[in-house]
């Protein structure tokens, strides 16, 4: 039997879960409200908030898998890419835990783990897949040879999908995390109502800061006609933005599928919870007769089940490191 703790604290959410030979027992997320009057994450009241949160989430994580500490065979964390800080609260934490009780220690990178957490759940992909993961600070499309051999095949040259969601949320007077109110309005809304660009990026790249300027540029055009208009229009603004973002993403995925040959297809990453993104990749896919995999919600934005899964599928593979482990602001998948 192996029982994984694995810990996360890449940004803004300290969470802890235990896996059971490859099965998710517990997933302790404990969020971080501080940051919404900041409109965006402050890394050093993250990092002081993670050493508040690490703990107690353990402790839950271990109680509500009805383990006991002893139990525990490995401790998998994230080493990054996320916020320097934060990290180092998560890696200290499990570095701190495995020594303590003589036990292997396991790195993850956040990006990979966003993929594998398809395999949490059935239906799990079968190899190769193309992965497109799209989160707060990255967007990719990633070619998914095994568990841990990743080709990145494209990425976004400037903001990242969830930055664009987030940036136009403070454009339209929303509070942070935009990119989940812009969804519930977006579901109310006309989505041919503003017509916005589709950047020409060559390959399998992406850009959203063009997009970000457009908007803010037609919401201040409308506003000059009616000082009212974002109280009155801004269910139909967010049905338009949501459709030109996820139109963007998917018609970078189709490229990708036929540049490949590739036909299961997964999406990743906490902008993967967006409704019309869920929605337009499963038309697309039934048009193109693609195998297609969603993660459900709670493994779509950061969580420790899918460090702990990641963790699992290393400890069979005895990929552990040692006490010299330091994290990574940046990392590759
Ligand atoms: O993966 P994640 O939880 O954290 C990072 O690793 O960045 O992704 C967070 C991002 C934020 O930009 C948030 O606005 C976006 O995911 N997001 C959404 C939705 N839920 C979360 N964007 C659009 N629609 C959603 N429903
Ligand atoms: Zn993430």
């Amino acid at each position: 039997m192996a029982v994984i703790l694995g810990i996360e604290s890449s940004c803004d959410e300290t969470s802890a879960s235990i896996c059971i030979d490859g099965e998710i027992k517990s997933n302790i997320i404990a969020g971080q409200a501080i940051h919404a009057k900041y409109g965006g994450v402050v890394p050093e009241l993250a990092s002081r908030a993670h050493q508040l949160h690490i703990i107690p989430t353990v402790d839950e994580a271990i109680q509500q898998a009805k383990i006991h500490k002893n139990d525990i065979d490995a401790v998998a964390f994230t080493r990054g890419p996320g916020l320097l800080g934060s990290l180092l609260v998560g890696t200290s934490f499990a570095k701190s835990f495995a020594l303590a009780r003589q036990i292997p220690l396991i790195e993850v990178n956040h990006m990979q783990a966003h993929i594998l957490a398809h395999f949490i759940e059935e239906p799990k992909p079968s190899f190769p897949f193309l992965c497109l993961t799209v989160s707060g600070g990255h967007t990719q499309i990633v070619l998914v040879k095994d568990y841990f051999e990743m080709e990145l095949l494209g990425q976004t040259l400037d903001d990242a999908a969830g930055e664009a969601f987030d940036k136009t949320a403070k454009i339209l007077n929303l509070p942070y995390p935009g990119g989940p109110l812009i969804d519930k309005y977006a579901q109310e809304g006309n989505p041919e109502a503003y017509k916005l660009p589709e950047p020409q990026i060559p390959e399998l790249n992406f850009s959203f800061s063009g997009l970000k300027t457009a908007i803010l540029y037609m919401v201040q055009a409308e506003e000059k006609k009616n000082p009212n208009f974002l109280a009155e229009n801004i269910a139909d603004v967010c049905a338009s933005v949501q459709q030109r973002i996820v139109s963007i993403l998917l018609n970078k995925l189709k490229k990708a599928a036929k540049q490949t040959g590739v036909r299961n297809i997964a999406i990743a990453g906490g902008v993967s919870a967006n409704s019309g993104l869920r929605q337009g990749l499963l038309e697309m896919g039934e048009q193109y007769q693609w195998n297609v995999f969603i993660p459900k919600f709670e493994y779509c934005t950061d969580n420790a089940a899918m460090i702990a899964i990641a963790g699992y599928h290393k400890y069979l593979r005895k990929e552990f490191v040692g006490q010299d482990i330091a994290p990574l602001a940046r990392m590759h998948v």
